[in-house]
């Protein structure tokens, strides 16, 4: 089946699929980007992404460039022009095609919108989720707004491939002893005591979708939650450890830098998050 992709008001062949060479995104990074889980076709926290990236483009004082509603019917038409039942949907808006000029360009200018979605590898997804992971830490020399949801990833690219060199699924990034996040993805500890801990999100960190739902699963749940930021040496003790993104929702982590964490194995309190959070997460219709 042959992939559809949204391109600026059009639909069109993935391999035919591009924006100009002087588009912003392209040439400073100028631009956002939010990816939706898609589960049975619809997708999941449809409004809290729209939400988020709503923020994103405000603090970049880049326009919305469509009204809310209309955006969700062009993800809703990439989902099923693709076929995706199981699955992601990528958007992405950058400050759109002018001369290059490190300056805004005219008022005028329009905003460039991207829409892919594809299918995910469910087996591989079920795998790691049954193995666990294992984490490498690399130190956190990100810019100090990693809060907006921009396209702007080197830093994250570069410790991504350290893991995956390292034959790890992902990169935890450290600031002054204190674990940040993922690559890709939130982290999280689960103390000796019992005590679920990720770091606050109000500045430091992408504040997850994922994240957020996670702190209503641990509340039905009856699970102590705590927000703070946690050390490496926590974590090295830590009974569990575990991440989260909207593309894998929660993924346990079994090893950090080479050490066992815990008894080595998933652990229940990460798959006990797992299997409720589609009860809170928000289901869109198609
Ligand atoms: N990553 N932290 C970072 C740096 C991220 O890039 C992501 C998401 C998260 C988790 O956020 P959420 O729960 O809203 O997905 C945390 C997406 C999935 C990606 O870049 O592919």
């Amino acid at each position: 089946m042959s992939r559809v992709a949204y391109v600026n008001g059009l639909y069109v062949p993935h391999a035919d699929a591009a924006v100009h060479v002087e588009d912003r995104g392209y040439q400073f990074a100028d631009g956002v980007y939010e990816v939706c889980e898609v589960r049975g076709g619809r997708m999941v926290d449809e409004r809290r992404h729209m939400e988020r990236l709503q923020r994103s483009l405000r603090e970049l004082r880049i326009a919305m460039p469509m009204p809310p509603a209309a955006l969700g019917v062009v993800l809703r038409e990439t989902i099923r022009r693709n076929r995706v039942r199981e699955g992601i949907v990528y958007l992405q808006v950058t400050r759109g095609v002018a001369r290059r000029d490190h300056y805004f360009p005219s008022p005028d200018t329009l905003p460039s919108i991207v829409v892919t979605a594809r299918a995910t590898d469910q087996a591989k997804a079920a795998a790691s989720v049954a193995s666990g992971a294992a984490i490498i830490t690399v130190p956190d020399n990100r810019w100090d707004r990693v809060d907006i949801k921009t396209v702007g990833l080197l830093p994250n690219v570069l410790a991504k491939q350290a893991a995956k060199e390292a034959g790890a699924r992902e990169a935890w990034f450290v600031r002054d002893g204190v674990v940040t996040e993922g690559g890709s993805t939130n982290a999280w500890i689960v103390t000796q005591a019992g005590a679920i801990v990720t770091r606050p999100a109000e500045s430091g960190i992408l504040r997850g979708i994922t994240r957020t739902v996670l702190f209503e699963v641990a509340n039905r749940l009856g699970l102590t939650v705590e927000e703070r930021g946690f050390t490496l040496d926590e974590a090295l003790a830590a009974r569990e450890a575990f991440i989260s993104s909207a593309s894998n929702v929660v993924v346990p982590i079994v090893s950090i830098d080479g050490k066992t964490i815990g008894d080595g194995k998933p652990g229940p309190v990460a798959r006990s998050l797992r299997d409720s959070f589609y009860d809170v997460a928000e289901f869109a219709r198609k």
